[in-house]
Formats: C-alpha cells, sequence, structure tokens
C-alpha cells in the first residue's frame, strides 16, 4: 500500500438548508474541497450518506453528484454505514487509492435531514437499530442512548449534571465555527433547564438533526507537490470494525468493542497511542457517546469518561481536546455527512486554521465515526509532516 494524504477539504454550513437539494449541498463541499486542493477532478466520487431513498427520494448518489460537480465520467458510489456513512467512505477511498487502483479520489458526506417532518426522520434513524428486538419495543435511538446513560450512571455513581461539561464544552468551541450549526454558549444552568427528552438524556445531551455536507480530496503522497510551509496531512491510520447491531447481544453495553478496536488497529498502523493523539474528534452524539468514546479509546479507565471533562481536559488546551468545532453536539450531526466534518476539522486543527479553539501545536489527530449504537466504527488518525 503507498502512503496517502488529504489534499483539499470542503464544507457546508450545517442548518436547515431548504432552499438546497441534496445535489447543491454535496456539490458545495465537494468544489471547494476540489479548489482548497487545486484539482478541477478526481479519478473517483465516494458518496457516506445514510436516508437519501427515504428523506429525500433520491438514491443513486454517485452518479448524481458526479454529473453535478462536472465529472460526468468519473467512477461513483454511495456508501452507507447510518452515522458512520461519512468515514465508511472516506475509508473507502483511501483503500482506492493506497492500493494503486486509482490516482485520487474525493470522499463527501452528505445528508439532508430536515425537509421531512422530525418524527419521520427520528423512525429512519431507527432503521440502523435491529428491527426486531429493538425497534418493534418502541425505542427510538434516544431512548436506546438514555437506557445505556442510565445504567452507566447506576454503574458508575456519577450524576447527571456530571455529563454538562460535554455540551458546555461542545456549544463553546462552535461559537467559533462558521459552519456550526449552534453559536450560543452554553452553561451549567443552561444545561440543567434544558427539557427531558428520554430520562436521562435531555435537550443539551443531544445531538441536533441538520443538513450539511463535507468533503476531501485523498491523492498518494508521491503525487504532492511540498511547499515550504504548508505541512502534508498523511493518513496514518484507517481502520473500521463492527460489534453487534443490538445492544442488548453485547457481552458488555458499557464498552464499545468497535470503538476500541478501530481505534488500536489505527494507532498499531500509525506506530503510536493514545498517548501521541493531540485532538479527537470523536462520536459525542449523546454526551454519553462522548464518555462511552473516551474510554474505548484509551483516554480514560472503563467508567472514568466523565473525570476528563470534569477536569477540564478535553477543551482545546486540555490533555484530549474533543469537539474542538462543536461536535455532533453543537457543530451538528447531519448524520452520513458527520464522518467526514470530524476529518475535515480533525485536517483543519494540524494545518493550525482553527483560531480561537485551535489546539496549540497539534501534529497527530483522531476522528472516530459511530454507525448505530456502536455497532459500525471507523477511525481515522491523520499526522502533519
Ligand atoms: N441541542 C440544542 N438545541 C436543539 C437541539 C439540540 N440537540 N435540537 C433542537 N434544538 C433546538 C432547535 O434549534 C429549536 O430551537 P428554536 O426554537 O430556537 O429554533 C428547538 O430546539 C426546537 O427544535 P426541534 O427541531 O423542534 O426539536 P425537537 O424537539 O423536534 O428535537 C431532539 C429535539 C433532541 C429530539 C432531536 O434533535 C433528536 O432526535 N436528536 C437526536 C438525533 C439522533 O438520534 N441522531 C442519531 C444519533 S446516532
Amino acid at each position: 500500500m503507498r502512503e496517502v494524504a488529504v489534499l483539499g477539504i470542503g464544507q457546508t454550513k450545517v442548518e436547515e438548508q431548504w432552499d438546497k437539494s441534496l445535489r447543491e449541498l454535496a456539490g458545495e463541499a465537494v468544489l471547494a474541497a476540489l479548489n482548497d486542493a487545486h484539482l478541477s477532478a478526481v479519478d473517483a466520487i465516494y458518496v457516506g450518506n445514510m436516508m437519501s431513498g427515504s428523506a429525500n427520494k433520491q438514491q443513486h448518489l454517485g452518479a448524481y453528484i458526479a454529473d453535478w460537480v462536472g465529472m460526468r465520467y468519473a467512477e461513483a458510489l454511495r456508501i452507507e454505514a447510518a452515522c458512520s456513512s461519512g468515514a465508511a467512505a472516506f475509508r473507502n477511498a483511501v483503500i482506492a487509492v493506497a492500493s494503486g487502483a486509482l490516482d485520487s479520489a474525493i470522499a463527501v458526506g452528505v445528508e439532508k435531514m430536515t425537509d421531512s417532518p422530525g418524527h419521520e426522520i427520528t423512525a429512519e434513524l431507527a432503521t440502523a437499530a435491529d428491527a426486531d428486538y429493538e425497534v418493534d419495543q418502541g425505542l427510538s435511538f434516544v431512548a436506546i442512548n438514555a437506557l445505556i446513560m442510565r445504567r452507566y450512571l447506576y454503574e458508575f455513581g456519577w450524576k447527571k449534571d456530571d455529563f454538562a461539561p460535554f455540551s458546555i464544552n461542545a456549544h463553546a468551541n462552535a461559537v467559533y465555527n462558521p459552519f456550526a450549526r449552534f453559536h450560543e454558549p452554553l452553561d451549567e444552568k443552561g444545561y440543567q433547564r434544558a427539557p427531558m427528552v428520554a430520562d436521562p438524556i435531555n435537550l443539551m445531551d443531544a445531538s441536533p438533526m441538520g443538513d450539511g455536507s463535507a468533503a476531501a480530496v485523498i491523492v498518494p503522497v508521491e503525487r504532492i507537490y511540498r511547499q515550504p510551509g504548508v505541512p502534508l496531512i498523511k493518513v496514518a491510520g484507517s481502520a473500521g470494525c463492527t460489534d453487534t447491531i443490538a445492544v442488548h447481544d453485547r457481552r458488555d453495553p458499557l464498552w464499545l468493542m468497535g470503538a476500541e478496536r478501530s481505534a488500536h488497529k489505527a494507532y498499531e498502523q500509525a506506530g503510536i497511542g493514545p498517548e501521541d493523539i493531540d485532538v479527537f474528534e470523536l462520536h459525542d452524539a449523546f454526551s454519553i457517546m462522548a464518555a462511552l468514546s473516551l474510554e474505548a479509546a484509551g483516554f480514560a479507565e472503563r467508567g472514568q469518561g466523565p473525570r476528563l471533562a470534569l477536569d477540564g481536559e478535553i477543551r482545546p488546551n486540555g490533555r484530549i481536546p474533543i469537539a474542538t468545532r462543536g461536535g455532533l453536539k453543537a457543530r451538528g450531526h447531519p448524520v452520513g455527512a458527520t464522518g467526514m466534518y470530524q476529518i475535515v476539522e480533525v485536517v483543519q486543527q494540524l494545518r493550525g486554521e482553527c483560531g480561537e479553539t485551535q489546539v496549540p501545536g497539534a501534529k497527530i489527530g483522531m476522528a472516530q465515526n459511530i454507525g448505530g449504537s456502536g455497532s459500525n466504527i471507523f477511525a481515522h488518525i491523520f499526522k502533519a509532516e
């Protein structure tokens, strides 16, 4: 396999984008990424998306987007892995270019959720859970995560308010991200006052729905013309791992085995350990997922994720900065696009482009994207050289 790097990135704002079609959203991110890479076309487009068939009545996203961005004859296809569709698309693009099968590719994540009523999207999201044993019992994704969080509070003795710093950090960082859904800071009182959605998950523990798209151009390192002072962003690790689709089938419902294994495979490829990661864009779809991700990826002991948040270690100047551009909680979670937002944000950090929320001296970053309630997870490590 040859070494590959991210040459260009692009993203749209996450919001209710009723005035734009799915292809306009994806096109905006793809063209921005191509422009950033100083390229006009690539060999292939990998599209990460979860629900365009039902939410937008549009399938066949490969041809649909390739034509729109002026790459009518390029190879293109859609990849679906629920909320980790974006990182799944990126991983497939990386494999294609690293193997030598292609000389360049774009991975783009796109999702347009807000054209349909909320209850329809909630039902659509639930198709990523087990239809027979979870959804049939009336569970939604918020409800599944509420059960996990309730058990976590019981097992480890944390109070619900101990999770507030995850949301406060995400909202504080999103203030400075022009592409984020929310720009209002949150304080402890605001967290405590938030309406309950599914006890113990309140509105501030949950990521919002939204429309958005993010993209990255991947090329072999050997083809990059190095410019002095411009960091090369290498893909140092790329791995995926599945787990049971239903939470009750896991030996330990409070441990994200897919997150542990995908992170460790990526660490091994990169020749590093968790102690070397400067910035970690994790999958904080719910604040409980942020805690479980920190633990599974090796930053905290089992049951101790909230400690890092309470001690301020997840802030941009802390030991392991997370959600540095707002995370899923405040940048937003357009599901099939989210994995690509995380990757774009890690690249921004390693390029030193994050202004007020820049992690000082960031050289190595990880993005980890979770599909379902921990059932399909992709981890990517990037190194700035
Ligand atoms: N955080 C903060 N504010 C939020 C929010 C969130 N997660 N979700 C919605 N809001 C705000 C909206 O901006 C809106 O504010 P406004 O009145 O000032 O415009 C208000 O709350 C109502 O928005 P609405 O879209 O009607 O909210 P809702 O009550 O229909 O939905 C949730 C709220 C939390 C139920 C919904 O966002 C949700 O289901 N989130 C989880 C999505 C999910 O499961 N994703 C997959 C995870 S793997």
